[in-house]
């Protein structure tokens, strides 16, 4: 079981953090976005991302675009050293609420095909997958799964996201 940490919160992301967030991403993926990615996705107005921070040091970060009523997850990394301790649940929780508050109706994202922690911690908020693009990732040829969540305003939903935010506490 993991343990949830006192000493992680999350909260919206800052142009103070994109240092620490460029490292971050180069550290957990193959393909890092470019330098001045993440500037630009704060200033678009239909984006929101959102920091995890461990006491001061930025550990983990994820956002998503809302676009016709759907929140297009964009990308969620939690430093190595921290994964496993329920932070890129918290980050998920926090990209759901905010998407259902400016009325989001369904949610969708690309995960690689052999990428299973990340594809586990969809399942828990309701992702499926939806279809498969084959040879989608530029650096190695592999596949992209496409999930999607339905009905997130629905009461089921929410009764997901609470099971969910109470699994941390258990
Ligand atoms: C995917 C990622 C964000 C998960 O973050 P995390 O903070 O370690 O995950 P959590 O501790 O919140 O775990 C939540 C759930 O995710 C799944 N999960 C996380 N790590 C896992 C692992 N190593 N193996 C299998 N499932 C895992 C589990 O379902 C877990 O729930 P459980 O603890 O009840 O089994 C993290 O592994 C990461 O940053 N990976 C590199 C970047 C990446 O691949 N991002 C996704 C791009 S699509």
């Amino acid at each position: 079981m993991a343990v949830f940490s006192e000493h992680v919160s999350v909260e919206p992301m800052h142009s103070s953090d994109l240092d620490a967030v460029h490292r971050l991403d180069r550290l957990c993926f193959p393909t890092p976005w470019l330098d001045r990615a993440f500037q630009t996705e704060l200033s678009n107005r239909a984006a929101d991302y959102f920091v995890a921070r461990n006491n001061s040091d930025v550990v983990g970060y994820g956002g998503y675009w809302l676009i016709m009523e759907v929140a297009h997850f964009t990308t969620v990394a939690v430093h190595p050293c921290h994964q496993g301790r329920n932070i890129g649940l918290r980050l998920m929780l926090a990209m759901f609420d905010e998407a259902i508050l400016k009325g989001a109706k369904r949610a969708a994202l690309e995960v690689r095909e052999g990428n299973v922690s990340a594809q586990s911690l969809y399942h828990k908020f309701g992702f499926y997958q939806a279809s498969l693009r084959k040879n989608y990732y530029t650096d190695n040829g592999e596949n992209a799964l496409i999930m999607w969540a339905e009905a997130i305003q629905s009461t089921l939903f929410r009764q997901r996201l609470l099971n969910v935010r109470q699994s941390l506490y258990s």
